[in-house]
């Protein structure tokens, strides 16, 4: 068959994989082609067990994979053969150098741009899909137009808003796409192109244009907007423990006005995955580079109210149980970062594992999707860990439960039946506020929300 249309993606990651795929199902007579360097990765996606967990993923790829989307690992040819390039390679936060801990380490983007140059034989558009600092497209544009033949680059920026779990539906549908380009007749020709893939399932409305330096900045400060609600209800939930106010009520009473919006105002154990974190990092240090200091700490404390509120958890777990944890079993539900993903990155309960652990307590992780990479996470610490997928088994004969992540199926467990099977007087800690904790305090729990009254026997 001959495609419209042949665009290549580099990077076969969460972003990588699923936005290349609604595109080949949104757009059938174009060819899209996915490479990585990964080859396990690459083997994965042409396999029956795709390498993320995103509710609807397996559907599109079935009905796409080898028709006209292609997973390959030859990214030589791949780079000659397509025009239109899609970046989505990791962007983590630097730990090394200049800007440890901070900074975005760009070392995967620059190879990548090394690569497009050397390997192309035509022009192309490469299109920013990671996330970057702003002025990336500078540097890409210094390297790519390093060259001596007549082949010429234009950069584009078309950040990715997906969240994980959510990712199929947020591609389908989303609230906006964001293309940023160069203000020359080149750019514009080449963010034209752009805005044609798009238009096929996208209202033009809700493509956006803007310049490249707006573009990439925009993506790190919708980060920082959302984290930083999180951070917000979350400082507000330890008031609420001081002052017997509800954090459910006040995020209720807050969230219905109009201005402010109900959406990301759910108190809990703190944001986690890949990029909240890392990319309010690179917002403060992109601000102390650009010497203002006072915008810096003002995002600094977004992370910091992050990580209050982990320890908070944690302290109230050892101070609710006697003050110490030593020998003591606690079952903990949810691993992932959030539901309906099987993604551990940054999650909140690889730290509060490692510091449960450090009391000396026996740990039993249970999780419909994240028990793999919980034991990737957790494999070089000492102690007792056990993985167990159902969580009736992972409950029983615990001191404690904790519920870490949102899955919807802990909504509905038998509490009764699990307070029967544990060791008393049983404690359950919630972390998301998702179950009914005035009912489970009946059963006999004593019941620690967040942001809420404790619910007591003792
Ligand atoms: P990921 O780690 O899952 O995937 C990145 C992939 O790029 C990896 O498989 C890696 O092997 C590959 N790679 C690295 N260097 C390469 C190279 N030179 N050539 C070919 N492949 C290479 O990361 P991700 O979660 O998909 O995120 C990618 C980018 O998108 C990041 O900048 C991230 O901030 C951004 N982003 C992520 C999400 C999300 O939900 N995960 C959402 C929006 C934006
Ligand atoms: C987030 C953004 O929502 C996406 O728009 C963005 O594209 C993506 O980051 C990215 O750049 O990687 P994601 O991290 O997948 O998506 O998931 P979110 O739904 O934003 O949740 C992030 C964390 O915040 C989770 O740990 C979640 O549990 C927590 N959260 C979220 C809360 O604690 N309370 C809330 O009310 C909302």
């Amino acid at each position: 068959m001959k495609f419209r249309k042949k665009i290549l993606c580099i990077g076969a990651g969460y972003v990588g994989g699923p936005s290349m795929a609604m595109i080949a199902y949104k757009c059938s007579d174009y060819r899209i082609t996915v490479v990585d360097t990964n080859p396990d990765r690459i083997d994965a996606w042409n396999s029956a067990e795709l390498p993320v967990y995103e509710p609807g993923l397996d559907l599109i790829i079935k009905k796409t994979r080898g028709k006209n989307l292609f997973f390959t690992k030859d990214i030589e040819n791949q780079i000659k053969e397509n025009d239109i390039i899609f970046v989505s390679v990791n962007t983590p936060t630097k730990t090394y150098g200049a800007g440890a801990d901070m900074a975005a380490d760009l070392q995967y983007w620059e190879k990548t741009a090394r690569q497009i140059l050397k390997y192309s034989r035509s022009s192309k558009i490469v299109i920013e899909k990671s996330t970057l600092p702003v002025k990336t497209a500078l540097a890409m544009g210094k390297i790519l137009s390093s060259g001596k033949g007549k082949i010429k680059f234009e950069v584009l920026s078309n950040p990715e808003f997906m969240a994980e779990g959510t990712a199929m539906g947020d591609l389908e549908n989303p609230d906006r796409v964001l293309i940023g380009s160069h203000e020359t007749k080149s750019g514009l020709t080449a963010r034209a192109e752009l805005i044609e893939i798009y238009a096929r399932w996208i209202p033009l409305k809700k493509i956006i244009t803007s310049n490249i330096w707006s573009s990439e900045l925009s993506k790190l400060v919708a980060n920082a907007f959302l984290a930083q609600r999180v951070s917000s209800i979350n400082s507000i939930s330890a008031l609420c423990e001081k002052t017997d106010a509800d954090i459910s009520e006040v995020s209720r009473a807050v969230g219905t006005d109009s201005r402010i919006g109900d959406k990301f105002l759910n108190a809990g154990i703190g944001f986690g995955g890949s990029c909240f974190k890392k990319d309010i990092l690179n917002l403060v240090y992109l601000c102390s580079y650009y010497g203002l200091p006072e915008v810096a700490a003002y995002w600094e404390s977004v992370v910091k109210i992050n990580e209050y509120q982990q320890e908070r958890f944690i302290a109230n777990i050892l101070k609710s149980m006697f003050n110490t944890l030593a020998g003591k079993k606690i079952c903990v539900l949810g691993f992932a970062f959030k539901a309906d993903t099987g993604d551990t990155r940054e999650s909140p309960a690889i730290n509060i594992t490692r510091k449960l652990l450090a009391e000396q307590a026996q740990i039993i992780i249970s999780d419909p999707r994240a028990l793999k990479n919980a034991a990737l996470d957790l494999s070089d610490i000492k102690g007792s860990i056990k993985y167990v997928e159902d969580p009736y088994q992972a409950a029983a004969g615990c001191h404690a439960l904790l519920i870490l992540t949102g899955w919807d199926l802990y909504r509905g467990l038998d509490f009764k039946k699990i307070y029967r099977s544990m060791v008393k007087p049983a404690f359950l800690f919630d972390g998301r506020n998702i179950i009914d904790h005035n009912k489970c305090f009946t059963i006999g729990f004593n019941v620690y929300p967040i942001g809420k009254p404790a619910l007591s026997h003792l």
